[in-house]
């Protein structure tokens, strides 16, 4: 059964590593290409776009891909809008292989956003410290906000941030920890925390961290559309992948 794992996320490198002990399968892992040296996966893989729909659509009927497994990040939303289409299509069978989101708790403070725009408005006019975790890509949204201070926390330094005329840069990679993510806040006197829906626990610390200091939280809900048939475990993965076994 020939599989392609879209992946980028820790999970898809997860499925890989499992799906390579299995000689009855060959998958092939694609990558967009945006980590300069990207951990190599046990699998065979590919790197780069494949040039929109038509190029995605062109991949699967040359390479005979039976099935689809999108193990792109929750927020890359082109990427699974393509796959979606193309396997519609195609009549390829396609499952969303995703973490599950993070959900409210007692105690917290969260405001739901649809998107980066809407919480740049729902930081509102007042000056205020804000820690921004939202990856280097969308940073520009924010500097329709410049009376706000911005603790701004990324893997690897973003382009976009001279456009924040107050900031401060942090670089760092999960996991984080309750402790460091509270003395953070507490340091940096953090009013509210900017955050996507990324679920997942390696980044997890900063919203119980948040909740035990009363600090609001403006959350970005997932853009992802519910169509397509969503699986958070591996081994419930697995069980999809014998589902979609075409007859011998
Ligand atoms: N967005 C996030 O917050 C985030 C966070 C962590 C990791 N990532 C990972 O980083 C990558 C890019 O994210 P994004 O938000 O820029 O995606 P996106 O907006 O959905 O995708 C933009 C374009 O990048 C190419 N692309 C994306 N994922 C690809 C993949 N796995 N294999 C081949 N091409 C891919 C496609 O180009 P073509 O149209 O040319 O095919 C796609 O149209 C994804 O693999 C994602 O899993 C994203």
């Amino acid at each position: 059964m020939r599989l392609l794992i879209l992946g980028g996320t820790t999970e898809a490198s997860l499925l890989a590593r499992r799906i390579s002990l299995r000689a009855d399968l060959q998958p092939v892992l694609s990558l967009a290409g945006r980590t300069r040296e990207p951990t190599l996966p046990p699998i065979p893989h590919r790197i780069g776009g494949f040039g929109g729909v038509s190029g995605l659509t062109e991949f699967l009927v040359g390479n005979r891909i039976d099935a689809v497994i999108d193990a792109t990040h929750p927020f890359a939303a082109q990427m699974s809008a393509n796959a979606a289409t193309a396997c519609h299509d195609l009549g390829v069978p396609l499952v969303l292989f995703t973490r599950p989101p993070w959900r409210r708790q007692d105690g917290d403070r969260w405001t739901l956003v649809a998107s980066m725009a809407q919480a740049v408005l729902a930081l509102g006019d007042t000056p205020r410290r804000v820690l921004l975790t939202v990856g280097g890509l969308q940073l520009t949204a924010f500097a329709a906000a410049p009376q706000h201070h911005y603790v701004v926390r990324t893997i690897e330094p973003p382009t976009a941030i001279t456009e924040l005329p107050d900031h401060y840069l942090l670089l760092a990679r999960g996991p984080f920890g309750v402790e460091d993510e509270t003395t953070l806040m507490r340091d940096a006197r953090i009013d509210v925390l900017v955050t996507k829906n990324s679920g997942g626990r390696a980044t997890e610390a900063k919203l119980v961290a948040a909740r035990a200091c009363g600090i609001e939280v403006i959350m970005i809900e997932r853009p992802k559309p519910g169509d397509v048939p969503a699986i958070e475990t591996i081994d419930d993965m697995l069980a999809w992948i014998e589902d979609h076994r075409a007859a011998p």
